[in-house]
């Protein structure tokens, strides 16, 4: 059967190519010109939540809107979610799951938190936060810890005015600022958000260009004043934990995220339910294990012969043809055949992140410390903080114990490193395991500064058709943006604009119903 219709997609591939442009418009042409069909490539956080606001921007159920919308959802592997997935802790699902990919997100996050809500799913904190072990932060330098949390919230606050002194609470007040800024230009509850076309227009309205075009050290240290050493110790810490990356060459932007990120909530049962419930509400076909390797665009004639571009997506069993295409996946990472160039001059390199999974007595000593003393989260220094370290290397970047296991007495420990986690080096920081589990992330990007000369090089965010307002159809880069600043709060912005630009495309003499926040 599957060897049968294999022979049938070659077959029409074929009888496709060899087809004049007349023929192939006599094949496409038969859907009604009110129905749109749009296909997303990626299943994670950019790809369910472009298809649920799509199904809210163009219902098939509200009668008034003149745009109907089909979505059919392609993932490459068995699982949607992408890099936001859980793995059951030593392989069993009775003791609960663990994030592997995206952890945390904030208060602030609008979409998440509005998701979590509305889906009624729970949220939680870090596990171990609230735990009675708990002991909070501790900044390992090699040999000592040279900064770490009490536990007790006055007596830290303390602490850091002591050793940060004005920085600290100068700090918080400018992270405040930026959040609000970036706050007003993306959740306005109304129609008047204006699209962004690329990324340096979503810099600018948003009022971020300043954050990306310098590296966080010079940004905050000679530019805002804020104290070196708070810098490469706290702020470092921070960046490091969140992207694994130091703050001379991380940009401003990605540090003051990074920054954000504590007092940060997770989903429990998994991040990945918010997205299996985008997903499913939104009505989209989804089609896990298919792996698209091929894009077309072919050109048809209207009745009055304008041209109207449309996609032929394919996949090893399947082909099929859409109005629209939005790409919800790092361009690089896709592995599609396009007949256009798709990657830019500005494409960025990703960050390699290892995730290390222990369940095992941790050995506290390796620390000089006895178990009621060690940190819970001990995050490794970075440059130039780095003499203590073996060749200056840093062994491993975060080790952070998220659950105790009362029947084993063990920890269940995430250890974020550059480099895979050697068995001796494990060895050292543990009595004993009796689970360890590696995955190699191609993570995030590299999030260097882009100097103002380069603006133009973030990558296109349009990928093909969408031309001078002649051809409403074309195919979208969703996850531009994510060179710029990588979260699964920034994907849902992103994708919530992707769909934002499909109606102003669309939209324009046909009646579409209010779209306001997405949400409705
Ligand atoms: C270790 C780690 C920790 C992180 N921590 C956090 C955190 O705490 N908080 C946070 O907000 N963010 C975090 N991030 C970043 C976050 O994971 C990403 O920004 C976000 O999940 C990206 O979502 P996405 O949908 O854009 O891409 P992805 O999640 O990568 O989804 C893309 C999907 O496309 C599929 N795909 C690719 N090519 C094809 C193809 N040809 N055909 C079909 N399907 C295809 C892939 O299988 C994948 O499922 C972390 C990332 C990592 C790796
Ligand atoms: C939902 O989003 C709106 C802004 O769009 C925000 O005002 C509100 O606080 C959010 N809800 C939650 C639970 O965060
Ligand atoms: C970055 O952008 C800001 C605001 O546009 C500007 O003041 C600053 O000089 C720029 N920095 C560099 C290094 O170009
Ligand atoms: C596909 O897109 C490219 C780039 O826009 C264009 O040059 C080409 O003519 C298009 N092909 C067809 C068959 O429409
Ligand atoms: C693991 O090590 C701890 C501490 O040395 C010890 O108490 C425990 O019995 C060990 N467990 C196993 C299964 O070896």
């Amino acid at each position: 059967m599957h060897w049968l219709s294999s022979v049938i997609v070659i077959a029409l591939i074929t009888a496709f190519f060899s087809c004049s442009a007349a023929q192939v418009q006599q094949t496409v042409l038969q859907a009604s010109p009110r129905e749109k069909h749009v296909a997303i490539i990626g299943g994670g956080a950019a790809g369910t939540s472009a298809a649920y606001w799509l199904n809210n921007a163009f219902p098939k159920d509200k009668g008034s809107n003149r745009i109907k919308v089909s979505t059919t959802i392609y993932e490459r592997s068995n699982y949607l979610g992408g890099r936001s997935t859980i793995v059951p802790i030593k392989d069993d699902p009775s003791l609960g799951f663990i994030e592997l990919g995206a952890s945390i997100f904030i208060e602030r996050n609008y979409n998440l938190m509005n998701a979590t809500e509305r889906f009624g799913l729970e949220r939680k904190r870090m596990v171990g936060e609230n735990h009675q072990n708990n002991k909070g932060l501790g900044i390992w330098n090699g040999k000592e810890f040279i900064f770490e949390e009490s536990g007790n919230d006055y007596w830290d606050a303390a602490k850091i005015l002591w050793r940060y002194g004005y920085s600290a609470i100068k700090f918080k007040n400018h992270l405040t600022s930026i959040i609000d800024r970036f706050i007003d230009g993306v959740y306005r509850n109304d129609d008047d958000i204006p699209v962004f076309h690329n990324v340096g227009e979503a810099l600018e309205q948003f009022g971020l260009e300043c954050l990306v075009n310098e590296t966080a050290a010079d940004y905050l240290v000679q530019r805002h004043g804020f104290s070196e050493k708070f810098v490469q110790e706290i702020i470092q810490t921070a960046s490091r934990a969140n992207y694994g990356q130091d703050v001379d060459s991380l940009h401003a932007f990605g540090a003051l995220v990074s920054m954000a990120a504590s007092g940060s909530w997770s989903t429990k049962g998994g991040n990945i339910k918010i997205f299996e419930e985008f997903a499913k509400r939104s009505g989209a076909t989804v089609k896990l294990e298919s792996t698209v390797t091929e894009i077309q665009n072919i050109t048809i004639y209207d009745e009055a012969g304008n041209p109207e571009e449309r996609y032929i997506v394919i996949t090893d069993d399947s082909m099929d043809v859409y109005d629209a295409v939005l790409i919800a996946a790092p361009l690089h990472s896709v592995n599609i055949n396009f007949p256009f160039s798709t990657i830019s001059p500005a494409y960025r390199k990703f960050h390699t992140v290892h995730v290390t999974m222990i369940a095992g007595v941790p050995d506290p000593s390796y620390f000089g410390r006895i178990e009621k003393t060690v940190p819970t989260m001990i995050v490794s220094t970075g440059a130039p903080l780095t003499d203590h370290f073996d060749q200056s290397e840093q062994p491993f970047t975060t080790f952070a114990i998220h659950k105790y296991l009362e029947d084993t007495g063990e920890s269940v420990v995430k250890m974020f490193s550059s480099k895979p986690m050697t068995d001796e080096q494990l060895d050292q920081l543990f009595h004993n395991r009796s689970w360890t589990l590696r995955k190699e992330w191609e993570a995030f990007p590299k999030l260097s500064p882009i100097t103002s000369s380069e603006e133009d090089e973030w990558p296109s965010m349009v990928l093909n058709g969408f031309d001078q307002g002649k051809n409403e159809n074309g195919m979208l880069y969703i996850n531009a943006f994510e060179s710029c600043i990588s979260t699964m709060e920034t994907e849902t912005v992103a994708s919530k604009n992707a769909v934002r630009y499909l109606r102003e495309q669309w939209c324009e003499d046909i009646y579409c119903i209010p779209f306001r926040d997405g949400w409705e």
